[in-house]
């Protein structure tokens, strides 16, 4: 108790003599490169805290702090970690590792393993060889496995008062790494996964249907699975992806998935938010209570205005459903001209699709057209099959040979989603972009797109064959014309949001990662503009390296305003997720590890 006690005082002083507000340390200053900083406080600093000042957070989440351990350091003898190193070799642990490496789900589970790895530096993987070095990379130093909201808001005002940088981690499923932070205190929210019910929403904001209200950490697939087990059963926006969570990342970044042409974005049918603000209070945002956090929440950024405890979305009712998937690949053709012009005819029906209420999921890689699935949300297998007699004409008409599956009918969207919708595998040590592209632009240049996609399949000479895209088609404006979130208007418009990976090895240099980067941001991002200029990026896939972000995310009308918001609710930066509202002035330094704001 003594000790605690002193612990309290020692960091009560620390954060009164820091700063001017008793209740935000301040900045450290650094200068990099010719310009001058103020950054978080990291380890080795004077005002990193000291282990009583980190024992009493410890006890104030309930033992539930942990200085991080890389599951891949069960592969080596040591893990240098940043506070020191230990010994780590276990090898059933290592075993384990290795085999579900890939494992979407078993990589949800850990506590901060991201699924897309380039952003984590990849200094500790498995193998064979135990002598090979295991660092950190560009994970965080502490683990908070918060299992309470007084965890959570112990974790902020940590992070706030000792100006540490703060990451929330939820189901680390983000492409460009804003779920880890190099030095960071790290808020795993996994554990919270409440889902409750209601058939009258009864809060403001004119709503009175079938609502869900989710916590933190639930991901896509359960939440629908609960969803159908309702009486009557119903259904809920969530992406394609099985795994993704829903109230975290996702919904914050706007949510696009199989029902969004016929019923919007996540965010769009967001009702209310309970959240743990950059001030450590525990407020909700909805239609009446804080309604410009509420908006900003419903598309404005991940991890820029506030940590989401809980969500509430409306619900639908559940509808029969059809499916089919189409596939061109090596099998079928070999003719690389034959080939592209198969993905040529595809994609000039992409308006037609999303005009008949359709969401289409697709893969392109060298000589491979993988279009599984089509989604008739609400309509009949002899519908989709009409809708899609057209494009499968054209396709024999060119001589092009396919496989495709006559469509199926589902007696809800629930067992469409289980039976043609598959868990993805991580590990991918890709760079990631994406671009929509919108009705308008594909009804005036399909075959200049088409172009711009063989360019990211070989961007250059030493990269033929190497990229791979993934692309969606869906318009969020079919179902909900007008935006009602904080997501950018040109998505109203939209036929397909497509996006292109390029590998990196995990030895690349700091020049190869330097490189690549700049091949994506340079080159491809603006190939893709130009064929498609009435389109947009979606800040959750999308290279976060690309110039005029701001437009490009939310748009004039939407981001002067995001702006305002975040000012308003995290003036000091207490958040931080790259190319976010109001984060211009702050960057990550000294090769991926510090985080600075000029000054
Ligand atoms: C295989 C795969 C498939 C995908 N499919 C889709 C799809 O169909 N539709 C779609 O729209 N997107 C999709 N995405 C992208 C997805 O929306 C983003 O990766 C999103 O960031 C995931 O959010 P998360 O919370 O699950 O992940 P995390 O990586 O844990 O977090 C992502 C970001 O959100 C922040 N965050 C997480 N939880 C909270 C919280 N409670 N409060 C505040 N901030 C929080 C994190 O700090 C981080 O910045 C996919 C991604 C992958 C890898
Ligand atoms: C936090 O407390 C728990 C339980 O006492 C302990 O196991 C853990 O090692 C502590 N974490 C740190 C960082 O000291
Ligand atoms: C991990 O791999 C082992 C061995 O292949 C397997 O038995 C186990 O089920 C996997 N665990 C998870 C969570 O996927
Ligand atoms: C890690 O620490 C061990 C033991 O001190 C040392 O032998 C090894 O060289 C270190 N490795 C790295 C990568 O720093
Ligand atoms: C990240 O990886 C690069 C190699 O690409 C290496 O030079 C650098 O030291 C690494 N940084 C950290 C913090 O792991
Ligand atoms: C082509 O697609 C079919 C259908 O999925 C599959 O059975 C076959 O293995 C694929 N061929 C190649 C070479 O990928
Ligand atoms: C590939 O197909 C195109 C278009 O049909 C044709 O012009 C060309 O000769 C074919 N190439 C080969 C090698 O068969
Ligand atoms: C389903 O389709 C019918 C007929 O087209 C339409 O009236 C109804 O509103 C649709 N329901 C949903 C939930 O989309
Ligand atoms: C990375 O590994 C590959 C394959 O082992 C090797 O050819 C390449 O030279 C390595 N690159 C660097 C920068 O070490």
């Amino acid at each position: 108790m003594k000790l605690f006690i002193t612990a309290l005082i020692g960091s009560f002083l620390l954060y009164q003599t820091a700063s001017a507000n008793p209740d935000t340390a301040q900045l450290v200053p650094r200068t990099w490169n010719g310009q001058k900083y103020g950054c978080k406080c990291y380890f080795g600093d004077q005002c990193w805290p000291d282990s009583r000042t980190w024992n009493a957070l410890n006890t104030t989440v309930d033992g539930n702090l942990a200085v991080y351990v890389p599951p891949e350091a069960a592969c080596h003898t040591f893990f240098n970690g940043t506070l020191g190193t230990i010994s780590t070799y276990d090898q059933a642990k290592c075993d384990t590792v290795t085999a579900n490496y890939s494992s979407e789900k078993w990589i949800t589970d850990q506590d901060m393993l991201l699924l897309w790895r380039y952003w984590t530096n990849s200094t500790c993987l498995p193998t064979t060889e135990s002598s090979s070095p295991c660092t950190l990379g560009y994970y965080g130093v502490y683990l908070l496995k918060a299992t309470k909201i007084a965890h959570i808001k112990a974790g902020v005002d940590f992070a706030r008062r000792n100006n540490i940088r703060l990451v929330v981690r939820n189901s680390g499923h983000d492409f460009v790494g804003r779920s880890t932070g190099w030095g960071a205190l790290v808020i795993n929210t996994h554990s919270f996964q409440d889902i409750k019910f209601v058939d009258k929403w009864d809060a403001p904001g004119g709503y009175s249907g079938g609502a869900v209200t989710i916590a933190a950490g639930v991901q896509g697939r359960p939440l629908l699975r609960q969803a159908v087990a309702q009486k009557p059963p119903v259904t809920v926006v969530t992406g394609e992806c099985p795994t993704v969570g829903v109230a975290g990342g996702y919904v914050q970044g706007g949510g696009h998935g199989p029902l969004t042409t016929q019923l919007g974005f996540a965010a769009d049918n967001a009702l209310s938010f309970d959240v743990i603000t950059a001030d450590g209070e525990y407020v909700t945002a909805n239609a009446k209570e804080n309604p410009d956090l509420f908006w900003a929440l419903k598309g404005g950024g991940p991890a820029a205005f506030a940590v989401v405890v809980s969500a509430t979305f409306k619900t639908f009712p559940e509808m029969r459903s059809a499916g089919a998937t189409l596939y061109i690949n090596s099998t079928h053709v070999t003719n690389e001209t034959l080939y592209w012009e198969g993905v040529r005819i595809f994609h000039s029906h992409a308006n037609s699709f999303v005009d008949a209420g359709l969401y289409v999921y697709f893969t392109i890689t060298p000589l491979t057209l993988r279009v599984r699935p089509w989604v008739a949300f609400n309509q009949t297998a002899a519908g989709l099959d009409a809708i899609l007699a057209p494009f499968k004409a054209d396709l024999t008409a060119a001589g092009i040979p396919f496989e495709n599956t006559p469509a199926k009918e589902y007696t809800t969207f629930f067992d469409l989603y289980i039976d043609l919708f598959e868990d993805e595998s991580g590990g991918t040590p890709m760079l990631t972009s994406g671009w929509m592209f919108s009705r308008q632009d594909i009804a005036a240049n399909n075959d200049g797109i088409i172009t711009a996609f063989k360019k990211a399949i070989s961007p250059r000479e030493d990269l033929v064959n190497k990229g791979y895209m993934v692309g969606h088609l869906w318009n969020a404006g079919y179902g909900v014309p007008v935006p009602n979130s904080a997501t950018n208007p040109r998505f109203r418009d939209a036929a397909n949001l497509i996006l292109y990976n390029l590998p990196v090895p995990t030895n690349a240099t700091l020049e190869q990662k330097a490189d690549i980067e700049d091949l994506l941001a340079n080159t491809l991002d603006r190939t893709m503009r130009a064929t498609g200029p009435k389109g947009c990026a979606y800040i959750n896939e999308a290279d976060p390296l690309q110039e005029n972000w701001q437009d490009h995310f939310w748009g004039p009308d939407v981001y002067p305003k995001l702006l305002e918001t975040r000012k308003k609710w995290d003036p000091h930066g207490v958040f931080y997720a790259i190319s976010t509202p109001g984060t211009e002035d702050w960057e990550v330094i000294e090769y991926g590890t510090r985080l600075c704001k000029k000054l």
